[in-house]
């Protein structure tokens, strides 16, 4: 009902462009994307490669710092890392307080905020030092408060982190392991957890990653746009995405008897605004180069756990509709990373609520390469978009 060439007439030189469909808010030398062809590669290298030959904290040192390390500079970086890893025990107070349901996302951002108050000596926004401090822990102790977060939820005592392991073994025992037991990793479980952090570790400018930035452009320090990061990332529209896939495949299997037909039926005909969960892409109208990893990550990790999961079968059966259906062709509706993910992590283990806290933990190395990145370019503007005014016209106060 608004004339909003008008409006914009009237604003001056004002673009509307609601979502930033078509707007870039910055220069970036640290990922990749062809949507159209589907391609993904991270400081030029294809995410196919890095996925099969590099590991998790090695891609999080290419996206940070620019380069491959060598082998001194990765073992620098982990033992750096493996020395970080430890909680304040009054960080631990703050995570016994909250409600025992409290969902682990919420929990991760607070502990991730309340870090800002713990380290006070890293907060700088300029000094080198205090940046590549508050890196290192961050990438430290994000996956020690998420496994506190499940330990929490599932009303079980915390392990100290053992530094003689890595990063991702570290996380799996602190999540599944006792204090009373020893605790043996198992190779599959680490290896594909491994990869899938790599898969999720940057894709440029998504709805997190510019939330850290636009926090970090007023000059916030690491921890409060990382945690802001944390909040954009749990909606279901973005990372919430990997445990929405779940809900979706029990929905289909309880009230709709399996049949996936008629579930896609329902959101073909957008009935209660029901949207295929873990399809489409605002980026990609292509296959996601990330979901055809995952997928076949899916089936060798079934596998290899010799867990057999219905759902897996139903995915499978789902997007296979999906992709010869003209409501989702017509619209280039593909599978995206996490149609897969959820399948997997489940098989691991791991409880719903934790799928999007997994989505952090591969993530983080990319926010904070963006925000770096961000902080030492000299161009940095805060950011501050403009709005188109359709509200009222100036009127008066009523009088008594
Ligand atoms: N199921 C059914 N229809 C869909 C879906 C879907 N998953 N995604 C988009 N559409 C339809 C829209 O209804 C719209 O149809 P219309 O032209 O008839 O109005 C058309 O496709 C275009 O969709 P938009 O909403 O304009 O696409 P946008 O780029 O804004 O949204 C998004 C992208 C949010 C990812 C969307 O595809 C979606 O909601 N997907 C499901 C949630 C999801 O999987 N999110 C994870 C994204 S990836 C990530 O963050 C890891």
């Amino acid at each position: 009902g608004y004339d909003i060439s008008a409006l914009l007439k009237e604003t001056g030189n004002v673009t509307l462009d609601v979502g930033f469909v078509n707007t870039a808010s910055c220069k970036s030398a640290i990922t990749y994307i062809d949507g159209d062809a589907g391609i993904l590669r991270y400081r030029g290298y294809p995410i196919d490669q890095l996925a099969e030959k590099s590991t998790f904290l090695e891609t999080s040192y290419l996206l940070i710092y620019g380069e491959l390390p060598t082998k001194e500079e990765l073992e620098e970086f982990t033992g750096k890392i493996q020395r970080h890893t430890m909680l304040h025990e009054d960080l631990k107070d703050l995570l016994a307080a909250f409600p025992r349901d409290a969902h682990p996302m919420s929990v991760l951002s607070a502990a991730v905020s309340a870090l800002g108050t713990f380290y006070q000596d890293s907060l700088s926004i300029t000094d080198k030092e205090q940046i590549e401090l508050s890196t290192i822990r961050l990438l430290a102790k994000l996956p020690t408060i998420a496994a506190y977060a499940f330990k929490k939820s599932a009303g079980q005592p915390t392990l100290y982190p053992d530094n003689n392991l890595d990063l991702v073994e570290n996380f799996l025992r602190l999540t599944f392991g006792y204090p009373t037991e020893d605790w043996t990793p198992n190779p599959t479980v680490t290896k594909a957890l491994d990869q899938l952090f790599i898969l999720h570790a940057d894709h440029e400018q998504n709805c997190s990653t510019s939330t850290v930035r636009l926090v970090g452009s007023g000059h916030a320090h690491l921890f409060a746009s990382i945690s802001a990061g944390i909040h954009a990332l749990s909606g279901p529209l973005h990372g919430g995405a990997n445990s929405a896939v779940l809900e979706m495949l029990d929905t289909i299997e309880n009230d709709f008897g399996g049949d996936v037909d008629k579930f896609v039926e329902k959101v073909k005909n957008k009935e209660d605004g029901v949207k295929l969960m873990g399809f489409g892409h605002r980026v990609y109208k292509n296959y996601d180069p990330r979901a055809a990893i995952v997928k076949k990550a899916a089936d060798e990790v079934l596998e290899a756990l010799g867990v057999e999961d219905p759902k897996l079968e139903m995915a499978r059966r789902l997007e296979e509709i999906a992709l010869s259906d003209d409501y989702f062709v017509s619209r280039k509706l593909y599978p995206n990373v996490d149609f897969y993910t959820g399948i997997i992590y489940k098989a691991m283990g791991f409880p719903a609520e934790m799928f999007t806290v997994l989505f952090a933990i591969g993530r983080l190395p990319g926010w904070i390469a963006q925000w770096r990145e961000m902080v030492e370019d000299p161009a940095t503007k805060i950011g501050r978009p403009r709005q188109i005014y359709i509200g009222e016209t100036e009127r008066d106060y009523p009088s008594a």
